[in-house]
């Protein structure tokens, strides 16, 4: 009798849920309706508060086509359930770092900018060795997203440290808001095509092939250099970095208001030692001063020291 009862229990469940997947799949295949004027700015007021993004009213298609995707796989039905969900508890907090993680941009590459790293190789062959063995360089990546940016930073600082026959201890941080990006930084595992913007030499020295596939591995001492953590750039004030000697922020605020972007600048700058370097951008930010900074002099780089403490 019991078993007789667990078994249409059961089969009941198996027709609900059966139902329920019937329904997600026609669900799937719907066209999402247009988000309406009222629904973009809830949603862009949205963004903007929690993470600064600003999407502008010319990419409401993308944001419709993130949210629309996101809300197909997990059979939501509208747009304002959707923005319930984000919005409650626990399991909100965690699907609104999967959505953060699709409206970001996390483009990014090894070595990208040459100039700009020329300029921190230049300023750390400059410093004073007593100064380096003294109080040894801290560095941040500031929008990291897959670590490609931390680690370039490593490789070269290592490379300073052989062209000065120095063995200092540096330390550098990545942060970043999105999640996912961070775990992949972390595993410092890249496919092949991440790779073709090194020189082979920095290759051959800093990777080794995983085999089977086409994976390769950051070097451990590499990786043993660079830590990474999650940090909304909006949120800087509650950041435990201070006294930093370098910190490196491109291509992330351009997603950003201008008053936002000289807000994070104000952060970022008291959080540079006297005499630390902050690297942008080029054209990331135009006429912005700052009393604590001096802009560094050179047509390739974007670039302030922060002036020595007066007393
Ligand atoms: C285009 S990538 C830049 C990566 C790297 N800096 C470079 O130049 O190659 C922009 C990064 O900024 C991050 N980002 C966007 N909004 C952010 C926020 N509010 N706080 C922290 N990081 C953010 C994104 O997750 C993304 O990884």
């Amino acid at each position: 009798m019991l078993v007789t009862a667990n078994k249409s229990w059961l089969n009941e469940q198996m027709m609900a849920e059966e139902k329920d997947n019937s329904k997600q799949n026609v669900w799937s295949l719907q066209r999402l309706p247009e988000l309406t004027t009222a629904q973009f700015l809830k949603w862009q007021r949205l963004l903007e508060e929690r993470i600064g993004i600003s999407i502008t009213p010319q990419r409401q298609s993308f944001l419709q086509t993130n949210l629309g995707a996101r809300m197909r796989e997990i059979g939501c039905q509208s747009y304002e359930e959707y923005y319930q969900r984000v919005n409650s508890g626990t399991e909100g907090i965690i699907e609104w770092s999967v959505l953060v993680d699709r409206l970001t941009v996390q483009e990014t590459r090894f070595y990208r900018d040459l100039d700009s790293l020329d300029l921190v190789k230049d300023y750390i062959l400059t410093r004073p060795v007593d100064e380096l063995k003294a109080s040894p360089p801290e560095l941040w990546s500031v929008g990291c997203s897959t670590g490609e940016e931390p680690y370039s930073l490593a490789m070269l600082m290592f490379e300073c440290m052989d062209l000065l026959k120095l063995q200092v201890y540096f330390g550098i941080t990545g942060s970043d808001i999105s999640k996912p990006a961070l775990e992949k930084a972390k595993k410092g595992l890249y496919p092949a095509r991440k790779l073709v913007t090194l020189s082979e030499e920095l290759r051959d020295k800093y990777f080794t092939k995983q085999e089977p596939g086409d994976q390769f591995a950051i070097a451990k001492s590499i990786k043993d250099r660079v830590c990474f953590a999650r940090i909304n750039i909006t949120e800087l004030g509650n950041a435990p970095m201070h006294g930093m000697t370098i910190i490196y922020c491109q291509n992330v605020l351009i997603y950003f208001r201008k008053w936002r972007r000289k807000e994070i600048l104000s952060r970022l700058a008291e959080r540079l030692r006297p005499g630390g370097l902050l690297v942008l951008g080029q054209g990331e930010i135009t006429e912005w001063e700052h009393p604590d900074l001096l802009r560094v002099k050179t047509d390739k780089a974007l670039a302030f020291i922060r002036k020595p403490d007066k007393n």
